[in-house]
């Protein structure tokens, strides 16, 4: 059965005409089939128009609606978990991409060897209709930096970019795919399973109706991608590598050509220079070979290989040297650019090439992409894993999931209170982030017991957090005008696990009844010094009254609930009929969390869950609560803190950067890498206050 799905924002003027030829299309195909719509809340009517279509008669199609999620690559990848077929496939909705090319595109996977089959630009019968120039350069441009992150692809994917292709579902039955942007296709060709891709032309028609949503965002979006798939393939490290092993043929090319061949031997320059490029590459292949490379060395350490990789490479780094040459001169005496700046463009772009060709070509040949496949693997779930335990999805309830990351993890009861402290600096440190695969919640499997993650919150002491109230204060101050606009009265605010209660201290300023609930004694205890009404337990143990609540609040906390939908069941039960919800957390939908992948610092053992904008919004739905607003949240931290946050993350910097930290308590910063949001609501039809 083939499953194409079709991402559609503001396409009603496509859609009718779409479905007709697409539905046409699949029904040659010879075999079941659905097509399922993936609308992001577009505004002019899409979603009614594939509902009208569907219900007239198209049993075969289905519309997924999304409200708070806006992404073309991660609509198809929602569109995909829906999906029934053993063939999955996307396309776009504006038929630039033609659906008539479909039965030849299953023919090609069913009949040959290819795993995935993607409608292709850039091969012999392919093309762009009407592109203009810079089109095609920032095309280009895309595709050659995805040649450099993804080695391996140069030469086997023309398209890398194509959004239409048809693959074997278990091309990515065991990989958490986390897209952002535009090039879903990559996300596959770099997490996937697959031995062959194969490509059928096509020619990239004019748009009909409608414009592009491809934009600025789409580009910084698009390079955010790259940039995380380069760090969780470890593709940034080996571009490292090479970099470095390039310095130092350059530190001995001059040292050599220089030093001693024009110095100590008199030779004459171009001699001189010959003979130290000549020992630069000898030391650069070597270098490349045991280090930069390794794997494709241990993979093949055969002589006649080795032979062959050298010969490649001193061809490559020969026309890389023409090259700079060539573009020094063009520039500096072509385009009368300075010296300086025509040296480095030159140096830049034969370094350039020589990536590009020796990681694709020298030594492409045991560069593995699948590394991040084979990270996706989930780890069999053990009897006993230390003590951890294996838990459902706490938004769909399905027990099946694919690991995004695998962390490490040391025995449960190894874990002490420090874990668990707001201000824990235990930043990268979990077991698994999986992704359900049913709703694609994110959150952290295995993990330890409820009971001891309780003992563990009641045990919590932070003095740190004490030590930075003020910047809490100035958080929250910030915080009230966007509560306010709901609530123009104050009334009785509830705050969840309110640690110091610095919100209910801010809150109480602006005239509110202050209660809170805490599972720390330490905290408790303080936020009862200060005059507030406090229950010391977890809030399925406190019986609070129902709907006594005009506000409650929970404050990055729900990342910490080992049951979050009970707790805002819980939490709706306390909100007044007319009373109104706030809560932070983290976005891993966020631009800022999807680069930085597995190295973003907020995945740490005491967080259980983690958020989209999406999946946020449907868990307070099934709560019973309806979504008012969601925006960014941005922190005020003093430059202390935020050094100390930063020294954590940074690795071999970090000493340095806490010793910097230590004067600048009083100097406060607003944090905002855009992965933070808070989230009101009120109670579902009823009216907020
Ligand atoms: N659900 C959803 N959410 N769909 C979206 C979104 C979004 O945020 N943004 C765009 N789409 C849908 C559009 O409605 C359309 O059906 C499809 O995605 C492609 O959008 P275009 O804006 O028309 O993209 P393009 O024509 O510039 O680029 C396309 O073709 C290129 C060449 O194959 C895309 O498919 C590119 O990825 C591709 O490289
Ligand atoms: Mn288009």
């Amino acid at each position: 059965m083939i499953s194409l799905v079709v991402p559609t924002y503001n396409e009603r003027a496509n859609i009718a005409r779409l479905v007709e030829r697409a539905g046409a299309a699949l029904a040659q195909c010879g075999e079941e089939y659905e097509l399922i719509i993936v609308d992001d809340g577009s505004a002019d009517g899409t979603g009614e128009e594939v509902q009208r279509l569907a219900a007239d008669g198209r049993p075969w199609l289905r519309l997924l609606e999304r409200v708070y999620e806006r992404d073309l690559s991660t609509a198809v990848v929602a569109g995909w978990r829906i999906a029934r077929g053993d063939v999955l496939g996307c396309m776009d909705a504006d038929l630039q991409h033609p659906p008539e090319l479909l039965p030849r595109m299953i023919a090609e996977l069913r009949g040959g060897p290819a795993d995935v089959v993607v409608g292709s630009r850039h091969v012999s019968g392919g093309g762009v209709s009407e592109w203009s120039v810079w089109r095609r350069f920032v095309s280009w441009t895309a595709t050659l930096m995805a040649d450099f992150i993804l080695p391996g692809t140069l030469g086997k994917v023309a398209d890398p970019m194509s959004g239409f292709f048809l693959m074997r579902a278990e091309v990515i039955g065991s990989a958490a795919l986390n897209p952002i942007g535009y090039k879903i296709l990559l996300e596959v060709l770099a997490r996937g399973k697959y031995q062959r891709v194969a490509e059928v032309p096509y020619i990239f028609e004019e748009r009909a109706v409608g414009g592009s949503k491809m934009n600025a965002r789409t580009a910084v979006q698009y390079l955010a991608h790259l940039v995380r798939i380069s760090l969780d393939s470890g593709e940034a490290a080996r571009i490292f590598r090479y970099a470095l092993v390039g310095a130092s043929g350059a530190v001995i090319n001059v040292t050599l050509a220089l030093g001693v061949f024009i110095s100590r031997f008199s030779w004459p320059l171009p001699l001189a220079a010959l003979g130290g490029a000549g020992f630069a590459m000898v030391n650069n292949f070597v270098w490349n070979e045991l280090f930069t490379f390794r794997d494709a060395h241990r993979a093949q350490p055969g002589g006649a290989q080795l032979l062959v990789r050298f010969l490649k490479f001193c061809a490559f780094s020969v026309t890389g040297v023409t090259l700079s040459l060539a573009a020094i001169a063009g520039l500096h005496y072509g385009l009368h650019l300075g010296f300086g700046w025509s040296i480095a463009a030159g140096v830049f772009l034969g370094g350039l090439w020589n990536f590009l060709m020796n990681s694709n070509v020298t030594w492409a040949a045991w560069w593995d992409r699948k590394l991040l496949s084979k990270a996706a693997q989930p780890p069999v779930p053990v009897g006993d894993a230390g003590g951890m335990v294996y838990v459902p999805c706490n938004l769909c309830g399905s027990r099946e999931y694919r690991v995004l990351y695998a962390g490490h993890a040391g025995p449960a009861a190894a874990l002490t209170e420090q874990a668990f402290r707001c201000t824990s600096l235990q930043h990268g440190d979990f077991t698994n982030i999986v992704q359900c695969i049913r709703c694609g919640l994110l959150y952290e499997n295995p993990r330890e017991p409820e009971e001891i993650i309780e003992t563990r919150y009641e045990q919590v002491e932070d003095a740190v957090y004490d030590r930075e109230k003020e910047g809490r204060v100035r958080t929250y101050s910030g915080m009230m005008p966007a509560i306010e606009k709901y609530c123009t009265q104050p009334g009785r605010v509830l705050d969840i696990g309110c640690y110091l209660g610095v919100f209910l201290d801010v809150a109480r300023q602006r005239g509110w009844q202050t209660f809170g609930v805490e599972p720390s004694a330490w905290a408790a205890e303080r936020t009862k010094q200060n005059g507030h009404e406090v229950i010391n337990a977890p809030l399925r143990r406190t019986n609070l009254p129902a709907e006594s609540f005009d506000l409650v609040a929970l404050w990055d906390v729900i990342e910490h609930l080992h049951d979050p939908l009970g707790e805002l069941r819980e939490i709706h039960g306390l909100v007044k009929p007319e009373g109104i919800f706030a809560l932070t957390t983290m976005d891993t939908g966020s631009l800022y969390a999807k680069m930085c992948g597995r190295r973003w610092p907020w995945f740490m053992r005491m967080h259980l869950y983690y958020f989209t904008r999406g999946t946020l919004a449907r868990m307070l739905e099934l709560a019973g609560f309806e979504v008012l607003s969601i925006e960014r949240a941005k922190r005020i931290v003093s430059l202390r803190y935020f050094l100390e946050k930063a020294a954590a993350v940074l690795g071999p910097v970090g000493p340095l950067l806490r010793l910097a930290a230590m004067p600048l308590g009083s100097l406060f910063v607003t944090v905002d890498f855009g992965d933070n949001m808070m989230v009101i609501a009120k109670k579902a039809g009823q009216r907020a206050a």
